[in-house]
């Protein structure tokens, strides 16, 4: 997909289609006043016919407009004016899409990011856009025999701006926009690629391409070296497969020499069966999702070289499935963490914050300026947030705020949430240092307080996306989430060093 920006009058603009915005009861945007004033009243007309409904999204297509250049016209609902905030607008852009994709158009252009909406610049409106459309039109469906629906034919996008003095920005955030799109794409097919084919190897693999391809410095470890590193909570959770365990790391040294980086560490359990202590059946094939941690990983070291960004952030990867097996690890099982730290395994199914914790003591021997860990950790989180905000946990509150502030910049919202010390409480064995688990209560917490005995030298933040990671039901399939949040943090960094 092509995007562009592009000024001067809509009615005028040679395209398949050009979409603009009309409010619940017929009151016209400025782009959609423009095409009714050419039409000699035509749009108003239509509109007041009634066939076009009231809520966000909605959308009628025109065809043959008088006077208007582009083929097609697509009035898209914006729903009440007064209720026009965010969610109206992304709801109005994804209707724009769906309906764009039945058309045959091939080229487009967007009228929505001059629309008057409250705290929100055009370049904030513009991304939006871009983010929107290439959600919109994203299909997975490599691993049908047949593409399940001919592809949309539509190709090239441009953003329309009315205010000229706007432009440069919303050029600047139109890139940025595509770069977060990849980003997001590429974190979304690794996420829906089933366990039998991404597995811990084909991440592997995967780092090694997406440095080539960016020219990060690519490390992937293996079995022998992970064990020479110490990495017994790591490894407990590998010994129970057949496919062998991979610790990835990627180097993106962009910024200044001998600045301090920020280090991404992303859980990347390629299935998890919940291992001895094994999951209920029901939707089980969803734990193929439980590697969106580190696909985010992925999607926003691809983003920010797109961007060129001028920071050095190190992505870092623990990747292995979580089965039953004779070698499994058992409830009560004893092991020694990367950190000497040793931990009671309680439950096999709170896997993640054992690969995790030995991932975030090797993250400390960069010295980072923060690590931000990324995890679809706990289904206690889908209780706590649902699926619209992702759990932010920190030992450092200004930057669980930068993250949160990062999330609202980008509309990939997330949540602060407590991780005070009666919390640690929890976390108690009789038999070595700590257990793995908690109680049911708080159990979202608990998993962050445990994985911070293992972040007292840095800056941390933990990220829980298991309510944000993917989406079940008609429409399974993951998100990628969180790429657009980090990709703005790490922006928000990289423009303040
Ligand atoms: N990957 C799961 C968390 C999860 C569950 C994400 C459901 C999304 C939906 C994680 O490894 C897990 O199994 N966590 C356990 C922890 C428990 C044993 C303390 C959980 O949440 O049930
Ligand atoms: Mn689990
Ligand atoms: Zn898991």
């Amino acid at each position: 997909m092509e995007f562009s920006t592009k000024g001067g009058n809509p009615d005028k603009q040679r395209a398949g289609c050009v979409v603009v915005g009309v409010f619940e009861g017929g009151k016209l945007s400025e782009a959609a006043q423009a095409l009714d004033a050419a039409s000699g009243g035509y749009v108003a007309s239509v509109l007041g016919r009634g066939d076009l409904e009231g809520r966000a999204g909605a959308a009628l297509l025109l065809h043959k407009v008088p006077k208007v250049s582009a083929e097609r016209v697509l009035l898209v609902s914006l729903g009440k004016e007064k209720d026009f905030h965010e969610g109206a607008y992304r709801a109005a852009l994804a209707g724009a899409v769906k309906a764009l994709r039945a058309t045959g158009a091939a080229d487009a252009l967007l009228c929505m990011a001059d629309l008057p909406l409250k705290r929100r610049d055009a370049a904030w409106k513009a991304e939006q856009a871009v983010l929107a459309i290439s959600d919109g039109l994203y299909r997975f469906d490599r691993m049908k025999s047949k593409p399940a629906n001919a592809r949309s034919p539509l190709e090239r996008v441009s953003v329309h701006v009315a205010n000229r003095r706007d432009a440069a920005e919303v050029d600047r955030a139109v890139a940025r926009a595509k770069a977060i799109a990849e980003g997001v794409s590429f974190a979304k097919d690794l996420g829906n690629l089933p366990g039998n084919v991404c597995t811990p190897t084909y991440l592997g693999e995967q780092a090694e391409a997406l440095g080539k391809e960016c020219g990060l410095k690519v490390q992937v470890l293996g079995r022998n070296q992970i064990e020479k590193l110490g990495m017994g909570a790591f490894l407990a959770v590998a010994q129970g497969s057949r496919e062998p365990p991979r610790f990835i790391v990627m180097e993106r040294m962009a910024g200044r020499k001998g600045d301090r980086p920020v280090a991404l560490v992303g859980k990347g359990i390629t299935f998890d069966t919940g291992g001895i202590s094994i999951k209920p059946a029901a939707e089980m094939d969803e734990m193929k999702f439980d590697m969106c941690g580190a696909a985010s990983v992925f999607g926003t070291m691809k983003a920010i070289s797109r961007m060129d960004l001028p920071l050095n952030v190190v992505g870092i990867v623990p990747t292995t499935e979580n089965m039953p097996g004779g070698n499994a690890i058992k409830p009560g099982d004893i092991v020694k963490t990367m950190s000497g730290q040793t931990v009671e395994i309680l439950n096999t199914d709170a896997e993640g914050r054992l690969i995790l914790c030995d991932a975030l003591t090797y993250a400390g021997k960069y010295k980072p300026a923060a690590v931000v860990d990324i995890a679809t950790l706990t289904g206690a989180m889908v209780i706590a947030l649902g699926h619209v905000a992702t759990g932010v946990f920190a030992n450092s509150d200004p930057l669980a705020r930068e993250l949160v502030q990062a999330g609202e910049g980008s509309w990939d919202r997330a949540w602060h949430l407590p991780m005070w010390d009666d919390y640690q409480e929890q976390l108690k064995s009789n038999f070595a240092d700590f257990p793995n688990i908690g109680t049911r209560a708080g159990g979202s917490i608990t998993a962050a307080c445990f994985l911070s005995r293992f972040t007292k030298s840095y800056p941390w933040a933990h990220l829980d996306i298991a309510g944000t990671a993917w989406k079940s039901g008609a429409e399974k399939g993951a998100t990628g989430r969180p790429v657009a949040l980090l990709t703005h943090f790490l922006a928000r960094r990289a423009a303040a060093a």
